[in-house]
């Protein structure tokens, strides 16, 4: 019998690191890939490692060598991206030339077939964020140029490849990865100022559904077992976020809770008062029922997400 051969691209990220710690428990074949340096400490922990690859997305450099060694996936989950919003801004053709998928899309048609599942990780920034509990259903309206790439992403992947499922996920926290990844995490970070005594702003009119690391993990395990299982075409759109609806200020609260610390650091402030340098939706808190009810996954709430987080994380 074939083995299930599972290639992550995006592999070296925040997401990325977990997915493969989650698919190397699985018996399939694994592979990823990174743009800058290879998470070594990471591939030090799993055995047997994965294949590693080389390659840039924005020119499809790399790709030939995965179809020589590994050969064509059965399911690819795209975590790469120009993730930060900021960075999306200031350079907006890096941000679409890395996060609409078009140099994975053609590689996957090289291989003459489709029947590679393509799992693709878009955004809650898809959204206006001027109402709560967004559907799938609902516009999608971006507001800033992160979020106007994952919606050309999510244009390009319907009408370019048959068989998808493209997860809008809020923002993701959890435990730092084990070759820690350079960029600031938002549990980790609230938990420093605080832990500090750093009297910090936070904002009271921002409201996200912040899901847990290990759960957007378990759906995406999920989802490729019902692949592997059924082979029956796929063409979904989830929203993924936690059961509960946030403002920044709550969410430094539970860390507050979590770590003991005193809660007059915390001083509320309107987003409209800071400058960020890039649009960001209010309110794109996501009604996540659809999720619930096709997987049978309900994600863990806000404040047993921090529990583990702050837990796991060792401070050495
Ligand atoms: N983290 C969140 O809170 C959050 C929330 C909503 C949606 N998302 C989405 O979820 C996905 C994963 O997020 P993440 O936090 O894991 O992102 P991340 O830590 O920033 O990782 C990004 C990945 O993309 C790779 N990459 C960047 N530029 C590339 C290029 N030109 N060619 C090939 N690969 C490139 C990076 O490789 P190197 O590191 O090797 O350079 C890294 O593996 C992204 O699509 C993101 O937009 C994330
Ligand atoms: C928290 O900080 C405020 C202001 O510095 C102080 O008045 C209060 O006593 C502190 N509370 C606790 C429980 O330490």
């Amino acid at each position: 019998m074939v083995r299930t051969r599972v290639l992550v691209v995006g592999g070296s990220g925040y997401l990325g690191q977990h997915l493969l710690q989650g698919f190397a428990g699985k018996p399939y074949d694994l592979a990823f890939t990174h743009h800058s340096s290879p998470p070594q400490r990471l591939l030090d922990a799993i055995s047997p490692p994965p294949f590693a690859f080389h390659v840039d997305l924005q020119t499809g450099q790399g790709f030939d060598a995965i179809t020589n060694a590994f050969g064509q996936p059965h399911v690819v989950v795209n975590c790469a991206a120009l993730s930060v919003p900021r960075a999306c801004e200031t350079d907006p053709t890096a941000a679409m030339a890395i996060n609409v998928p078009c140099s994975l899309v053609k590689w996957l048609s090289s291989f003459g077939d489709s029947t590679t599942l393509l799992i693709h990780l878009s955004t809650d920034q898809v959204y206006e964020g001027v109402k709560s509990f967004y559907k799938e259903e609902d516009e999608a309206v971006p507001v800033n140029m992160y979020g106007k790439s994952k919606v050309a992403a999510e244009q390009f992947i319907s009408s370019n490849w048959p068989t998808f499922v493209i997860l809008r996920s809020s923002i993701i926290y959890g435990p730092q990865t084990v070759s820690p990844v350079t960029k600031s995490l938002p549990i980790q970070w609230i938990d420093g100022v605080l832990s500090r005594g750093e009297g910090t702003h936070f904002f009271y009119d921002e409201f996200r559904c912040p899901v847990y690391v290990k759960d957007l993990v378990n759906i995406i395990l999920a989802l490729t077992e019902i692949w592997i299982s059924d082979n029956r075409q796929m063409q979904l759109v989830l929203n993924i976020g936690g059961p509960d609806r946030v403002s920044r200020v709550q969410m430094a609260e539970a860390v507050a809770a979590c770590g003991g610390y005193n809660t007059s650091l915390i001083k509320p402030v309107s987003a409209s008062s800071v400058n960020r340098g890039v649009n960001s939706p209010a309110d794109i808190s996501m009604d996540i029922s659809k999720l619930v009810r096709l997987l049978g996954i309900t994600p863990i709430s806000f404040k047993d997400g921090v529990k583990l987080t702050l837990e796991n994380d060792d401070p050495s």
